[in-house]
């Protein structure tokens, strides 16, 4: 199998003042200056992406963006393309994300095209999937994930996989406090790599790094990177501070 490197990524959702993602980010990237043996992303909020831009030029620290709009240029107010976020450096797209769904009404095919975009500017694409509570319950998770997840890599093709994170988020683990057991995550994580190698072989699936989101903090950390198919976690609350996150960090295998 081939060696993944683990991913610790924050998401910082709609949160945090200029000053404080100045000093969040500038205080991660004097821990994180070369790269080690985990990758560090940081999602911040648009507005932000100059200063993280700014404060992490001399790390190892990757950013980019929470949400992207898939149009080069135009009349799309309030929108953010992604030659804007690669023109600041940034280097990375969060597509698909739980709350875009649910509470902004995005689609599949919608997040399909965010992702090709996404390849085609040759950035990564972080292509966020998961159940709500009522689909887990119906015993619908795996094929929401599954459909999740072959329409969002729809529109790419398998040359471009190595452009794409996937992550688990459960709706039902995120921002509740509640994470998804190890053996819940790794048993999704599963049925996702193995989706993958039948639809594009072997060195595609064993590449992809999944990650696994929702409540991960500095204990539950641990428990999942052990699992096989647990490649590193997309974390909300617990990056809002440094403390919180560099412990993740450092939790997951870390050292400078
Ligand atoms: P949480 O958020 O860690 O606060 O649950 C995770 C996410 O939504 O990416």
């Amino acid at each position: 199998m081939a060696a993944r490197i683990p991913i610790i990524a924050g998401n910082w959702k709609m949160n945090l003042s200029p000053d404080q993602a100045r000093e969040l980010s500038a205080g991660l990237a004097r821990e994180h200056t070369r790269p080690g043996t985990v990758e560090v992303f940081i999602f911040p909020p648009a507005p932000y992406l100059s200063i993280v831009a700014e404060s992490t030029r001399a790390s190892a620290i990757r950013f980019g963006a929470q949400n992207i709009y898939p149009e080069p240029k135009g009349a799309f107010t309030g929108e953010t393309s992604l030659s804007m976020v690669s023109g600041l450096g940034g280097q990375l797209a969060l597509v698909g994300h739980s709350e875009r769904r649910h509470q902004f009404g995005e689609t599949d095919s919608q997040a399909a095209r965010k992702v090709a975009a996404t390849v085609q500017a040759e950035l990564t694409a972080v292509l966020c999937v998961g159940e709500t509570l009522e689909q887990r319950e119906a015993g619908q998770t795996e094929s929401i994930v599954t459909d999740q997840i072959e329409s969002g890599l729809r529109e790419i093709g398998a040359h471009h996989l190595d452009q794409v994170v996937l992550a688990y988020e459960p709706v039902w683990a995120i921002g509740t406090g509640k994470t998804a057991t190890p053996d819940q995550a790794q048993a999704v994580h599963h049925l996702s790599r193995a989706l993958l190698r039948k639809q594009y072989g072997e060195a595609a699936a064993s590449s992809m790094r999944i990650l696994y989101g929702g409540s991960v903090t500095p204990d539950t950390i641990s428990g999942l990177l052990a699992r096989p198919d647990i490649d590193g976690a997309l974390v909300g609350g617990a990056s809002l501070t440094l403390d919180s996150f560099a412990s993740i960090i450092q939790n997951s295998g870390f050292h400078s």
